[in-house]
């Protein structure tokens, strides 16, 4: 049985990006509906990374989603940069103002997923065949089969490919249309989560002879941490043993004991870069992992992922919003304690309209049926955003580049680590070299 669904923006990935657009949109009065090709239970466990810049943390509080995070998140001032001898503090909130939060990944998925079903808003998970159709006129769709094998299809004003790095939406631009970057680093990270309280106050980054080491964590009992392996590395050859005493020796340091404890996950992942362009194509836009990928040293991806859904709602929402009737907020924030959800929460939700649909100025010259309008600052806004997004993208691109270049060892050539300890006792002795790195770190203001 065929369903049709019509809603203003179709969003497709329940990741960090698609979720907080689908949060703001909300917010602003603006229809979605999410579709997500793995289960609830899989998007809210996948171990990914765990620092949140300050805008991040503002952005969740300020749309609802900042409750829980306000209750378990760890504030950080600060990191460590290690190197045999050396362990050295930079002072976010001295060197630029700001600071950062350690709060999983899988919780910021776990809030937003929590908030916009208890708002009985639309989400699918399980789906499959995901298709996107007719971006470049002004009636585009998503097809899918939802979780029973029936086939749907949302028409939509534009549609929002969210869905990371193996999605379908980046290959649905024409190649000839696209051009992309790429680096792959010939090492990886082999990752642990483990029971044990953090033996540090603040992320410890380690260059060390071995390979790079990182002490991080998750909660006052669950500690982080990481080392650099080779690519041809096989996690089955890393035993508990030999991984604590890789971490002993490369995050050794005099007078202070790295507290060990039961692992409860393990995995090795690969370390690549990878920017996308255009990631706007027609009326489909590109946001997160579907257009761009960091090695996670300087913690930017999910940070990354909510930049772009911040930028890309804005300009969504304020190109209905210069629409004749001019722009309206939702009444009560989704995810607040005082919105009442207008009916059952449901994982296939029926679509909640918050009043009468907005009209969307047409993006390819073309506008939609409804209120007449003229092109203002939203249409602007909506063509502006694949340059202002990448323009941060290819910001946070460099820095991650530029800290798993400086911490990682490659080869065995002696002239590249003495450039590497030369940038490390520089950032611990330069204000100005430990000012560049603590803004970067802490996340760039939106729109940079
Ligand atoms: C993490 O805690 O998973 C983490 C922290 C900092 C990074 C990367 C990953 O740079």
């Amino acid at each position: 049985m065929l369903g049709d669904m019509r809603t203003q923006v179709a969003i497709i990935g329940a990741g960090p990006a698609g979720l907080v657009l689908g949060q703001l949109l909300a917010n602003a009065g603006v229809e979605s509906v999410i579709v997500e090709n793995r289960s609830r239970d899989y998007v809210e466990a996948r171990q990914r990374a765990g620092v949140l810049e300050q805008g991040t943390v503002e952005l969740l509080r300020e749309n609802g989603v900042g409750q829980r995070l306000d209750r378990e998140a760890l504030r950080h001032d600060g990191i460590y940069l290690q190197w045999p001898g050396t362990r050295h503090h930079l002072d976010f909130p001295d060197l630029c103002g700001r600071s950062v939060w350690i709060y999983g990944q899988t919780e910021v998925v776990k809030d937003l997923v929590a908030a916009r079903l208890t708002a009985g808003l639309p989400l699918y998970f399980d789906v499959s065949d995901t298709a996107v159709q007719d971006v470049e006129t002004d009636r585009p769709s998503v097809a899918f089969l939802d979780a029973d094998g029936n086939a749907q299809r949302i028409e939509c004003d534009l549609i929002a490919g969210c869905d990371g790095f193996h999605g379908v939406t980046r290959p649905a631009i024409p190649e000839s249309s696209s051009r992309t970057w790429q680096r792959d680093y010939p090492y990886g990270w082999l990752g642990i989560l483990a029971q044990a309280p953090p033996s540090t106050d603040e992320l410890i980054y380690a260059w060390h002879p071995n390979g790079f080491a990182l002490n991080s964590m998750r909660s006052p009992t669950i500690t982080r941490l990481y080392l650099q392996v080779g690519l041809d590395e096989n996690v089955a050859d890393w035993s508990d043993d030999r991984i604590w005493t890789e971490l002993t020796t490369r995050l050794g340091h005099p007078e202070w004991e790295l507290t060990t404890g039961p692992i409860l996950d393990k995995g090795i992942t690969p370390m690549r870069s990878f920017v996308s362009e255009p990631m706007r194509y027609g009326r489909l836009f590109l946001a997160g992992d579907a257009a761009h990928i960091v090695p996670p040293t300087g913690a930017k991806g999910l940070n990354l992922a909510v930049a772009d859904a911040k930028l890309l709602a804005d300009a969504v929402i304020a190109s209905y919003g210069s629409a004749r009737s001019g722009p309206r907020r939702a009444r009560t924030l989704v995810g607040t304690a005082d919105s009442v959800p207008p009916g059952p929460a449901t994982s296939a939700g029926r679509g909640r309209g918050p009043g009468a649909a907005r009209t969307l100025v047409g993006t390819a010259g073309s506008v939609r049926p409804g209120p007449a309008t003229s092109a203002g600052g939203g249409q602007e806004l909506l063509d502006a955003y694949p340059e202002t997004a990448l323009r941060r993208v290819w910001r946070c691109t460099h820095f991650s580049w530029w800290m798993t270049s400086m911490l990682h060892i490659e080869g065995r050539d002696p002239f590249a680590r003495e450039l590497q300890l030369a940038q490390l006792r520089y950032l611990s002795t330069s204000r100005a070299a430990a000012v560049s790195l603590a803004e970067n770190y802490t996340g760039l203001p939106y729109g940079w």
